[in-house]
């Protein structure tokens, strides 16, 4: 289903997925400054809301309906923005959940990782070819990745703890891992965006691939599975202290650092910017080109086993 504003903002065109909410929601309005956004959300009332909101600010939008959990709806997506003929020269894959109790999909693989790795996966390798020359994909990874990085360890994350992507798919992680319930399933398909993203860079150098953490933004809805006090927090108490506190960040914060990543026309690739877009390093593994290849080619040879 397409929805289109009447807007125009500029000649370029930028996807963003998961733009009903937090982080996405900020960043899509801070990209229509810059040219259309394409919208893909699950959601097509969340769509209708936030367009009708972007053209009340004379933006120019077309909406695309896309569950990222589910990969016929993915594959649906993506031949329903290359059959819009947009000039897009980016695509930012934002949108992802963090759930607290595993769930499947339809194929009966762990949601975060469907949803987190599988989805954008599937949509940034359907439109690769459509992009033209220096066009920027964006994945929106996360520090909590890295086993070593202290403001993850403390909140109680152990790492990304991939063992394959078949392990991944039946929601099985590396031994050891963390107490706190779906950190593990977060982190490894985190784990996994970040590895995508730095062989995609590698295997692609026409294109642009870079990834962004955007600091720890607790008013987002990614936390939506926590209890009710601890969402109070969050959203009423955390979110004002977060722009005081180091790798701490808000999504009005985060959004101008993702666009500048999304819109830059340096030629960089292959690059881990932080909150405040400085370069930052991975995990020890994930900066080891053997494990992103291995992440990218086990991705690929699962999706080869679903008929089309
Ligand atoms: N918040 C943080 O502290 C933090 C830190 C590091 C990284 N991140 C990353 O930042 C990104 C944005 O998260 P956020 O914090 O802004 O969370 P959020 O407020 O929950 O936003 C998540 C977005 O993803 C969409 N989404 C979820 N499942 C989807 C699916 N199956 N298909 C299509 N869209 C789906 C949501 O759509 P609905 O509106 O329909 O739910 C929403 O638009 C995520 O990748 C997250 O992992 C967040």
């Amino acid at each position: 289903m397409q929805i289109y504003a009447n807007n125009t903002t500029g000649p370029n065109a930028y996807i963003i997925t998961g733009p009903t909410s937090g982080i996405g929601l900020a960043t899509a309005f801070e990209v229509a400054k810059h040219g259309t956004v394409v919208l893909v959300g699950r959601d097509p009332e969340k769509l209708r809301e936030l367009q009708k909101a972007l053209e009340q600010s004379r933006r120019s939008a077309v909406s695309v309906v896309c569950d990222l959990s589910d990969l016929a709806s993915v594959r649906r997506a993506a031949a329903e923005i290359i059959a819009l003929d947009l000039p897009i020269v980016g695509l930012l894959n934002n949108a992802g959940i963090f759930p607290m109790s595993a769930t499947k999909n339809a194929l009966g693989w762990d949601n975060a990782y469907a949803t987190n790795h599988i989805g954008p996966f599937v949509l940034t390798e359907a439109l690769i070819p459509h992009l033209p020359d220096g066009a920027n994909v964006v994945f929106v990874a996360s520090g909590v990745e890295d086993p070593e990085r202290k403001p993850a360890k403390m909140a109680g994350f152990r790492g990304g703890r991939y063992i394959s992507a078949e392990a991944s798919a039946r929601g099985e992680w590396e031994p050891g891992g963390s107490k706190m319930p779906g950190a593990d399933a977060y982190a490894t398909s985190k784990q996994c965006t970040l590895a995508t993203a730095l062989a995609f860079a590698r295997e692609t150098p026409r294109l642009h691939f870079n990834a962004v953490e955007p600091g720890f933004s607790p008013e987002t809805g990614l936390g939506r599975d926590a209890n009710a006090l601890l969402r109070f927090l969050s959203k009423y108490v955390l979110s004002r202290l977060a722009p005081r506190i180091k790798y701490w960040s808000t999504p009005k914060l985060a959004a101008p650092v993702i666009t500048k990543v999304l819109l830059n026309e340096s030629g960089e690739t292959g690059v881990y910017y932080d909150e405040k877009g400085q370069p930052m390093l991975g995990s020890v593994l994930v900066r080891d080109p053997r494990f992103q290849d291995r992440v990218v080619a086990e991705t690929r040879a699962q999706l080869s086993t679903v008929p089309k």
